[in-house]
């Protein structure tokens, strides 16, 4: 067999050669069936050779056009030259020594780098790890060092991970928190702001909050407030202006340390560095992971100084955090961003996306919302006229999008909520082509 080669040579185009998914695919499922844990799910069962560009290669042949960058992490594009290059470099030189044991240049480099690309000009320091909820937890962590409390305030719709703590902070039950209670305690919801079902201002949203916090919580116990600048899993809501500054001044005017979460928002997706940019939102600390390292395992909680040296020596760490690969994929996804400008490539791309989402909804009464930022777009489907969620429906476009070629992914509380998180490497044309098959596919579901 030749060897299998991805990344941004790969030819750019929609070529379907079997059914989807096709016989080896098929015949790779079964082999899943019998050897993963059923709860490790797949959402599009092709199984994958290479992908780069703006494709994914499955075994059968089929050429796929990527919607979802593996949930927002091939920001730069699958196999980036500059991920792949710094990547072999330093697999040849060592893989692995732990950082707590002894140090490497790479792990220093992605925090330098994360102080200057992260919001904020002040003093800035960042731990390393290995996934987004293990940096969610730390930067936890880290607060409750740091203010001696032990109150975290989170929102509806949130997403946060998968660990214990994390779950208790992530909102929807089903299927991510369901049958694994107990969960962590001292974790409170407040009202997030939802302009398509609240219709609130960001300031009477944020007043909303507050008093929640205020009143069951108590500012003397919060510790932090953790928040999505703009919600990933929970349905790319994007707050009104002035949710997030108003939240922010709360929290400094309390001594409350502010987290934005940007572990789906971060790294050009939305067109700026960070979400949190839009609005010239600083926090006190961010965590960040899938994009940041153009597809290899990595997260960071990035911060003030002063805050992040609050943790004792030994209070931070993890055997594999920082992992030298992982941080040389960190420092080429950082060159991809820089050389090719993505920010400005996610802008452009969203005003594609938009142009596409907004003639689609003006013929399908369905598509109750368009919102997002750059290459972070999403439509919400609601029973015409309502905002009574069509999950049914969402499902069954999601359905034919694959059927047809595209990869797309679904979110939201009722799952109604279709997302768009292409890579950044996609090339005008087959970005075109990708909605022009998720129109089909609203005609062909209606
Ligand atoms: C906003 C946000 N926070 C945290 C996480 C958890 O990251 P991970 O899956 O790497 O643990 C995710 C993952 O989707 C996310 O979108």
């Amino acid at each position: 067999m030749s060897a299998i080669t991805g990344g941004p040579g790969l030819p750019q185009q929609r070529r379907l050669v079997t059914d989807i998914p096709g016989p080896a695919s098929a015949a790779a499922l079964e082999r899943k069936r019998t050897h993963v844990a059923d709860g490790v799910g797949t959402v599009l069962p092709i199984f994958v050779t290479a992908a780069g560009g703006g494709v994914i290669i499955d075994a059968d042949g089929n050429s796929l056009i990527d919607l979802g960058s593996g949930i927002a992490v091939t920001s730069v594009g699958n196999a980036a030259a500059a991920v792949t290059r710094r990547v072999h470099e330093q697999v040849d030189a060592f893989t692995h020594t732990c950082f707590m044991v002894t140090p490497y240049d790479g792990y220093v480099d992605v925090c330098a780098a994360l102080a200057e690309v992260t919001p904020g000009d002040h003093a800035k320091k960042s731990a390393l790890f290995n996934s987004g909820a293990e940096a969610v937890e730390n930067a936890v962590k880290i607060s409750r060092a740091a203010t001696g409390r032990d109150a975290v305030g989170v929102f509806d719709h949130a997403y946060h991970g998968r660990t214990n703590l994390t779950m208790a902070m992530t909102a929807k039950n089903m299927p991510y928190k369901h049958g694994f209670g107990p969960f962590a305690g001292e974790v409170y919801r407040a009202p997030l702001s939802y302009p398509l079902r609240d219709g609130l201002s960001g300031e009477a949203a944020a007043a909303r909050a507050i008093d929640v916090l205020d009143k069951q919580v108590g500012v003397d116990n919060l510790a932090c407030v953790v928040i999505e600048p703009i919600l990933g899993e929970g349905g790319f809501v994007v707050p009104a202006e002035g949710f997030l500054p108003a939240l922010a001044e709360w929290c400094t005017a309390n001594g409350i340390v502010y987290i934005a979460d940007e572990i789906q928002s971060g790294f050009c997706r939305t067109g700026d560095w960070f979400a949190c940019d839009h609005e010239g939102v600083v926090p006190d600390l961010v965590t960040t992971a899938k994009g940041m390292a153009g597809g290899l395992p990595l997260a960071a909680v990035t911060g003030r100084a002063e805050l992040m040296d609050s943790v004792h020596v030994g209070g931070l760490g993890g055997t594999y955090g920082g992992n030298p690969v992982a941080c040389a994929a960190a420092l080429g996804a950082l060159e991809e961003m820089r050389t090719h400008d993505l920010a400005g490539r996610a802008r452009t791309i969203g005003e594609r996306m938009s142009g596409h989402l907004d003639k689609l909804r003006a013929g399908h009464p369905v598509i109750a919302d368009v919102r997002g930022r750059g290459a972070m777009m999403a439509i919400e489907l609601c029973k015409p006229g309502t905002t009574e969620p069509d999950a049914a429906r969402a499902a069954a476009v999601n359905a034919a999008c694959h059927r047809a070629g595209v990869v797309t992914l679904t979110c939201g509380t009722w799952g109604n909520v279709f997302r768009f998180l292409p890579p950044l490497s996609i090339p005008d044309d087959l970005l075109d082509e990708a909605f022009g098959v998720v129109a089909e596919a609203f005609m062909a579901t209606a």
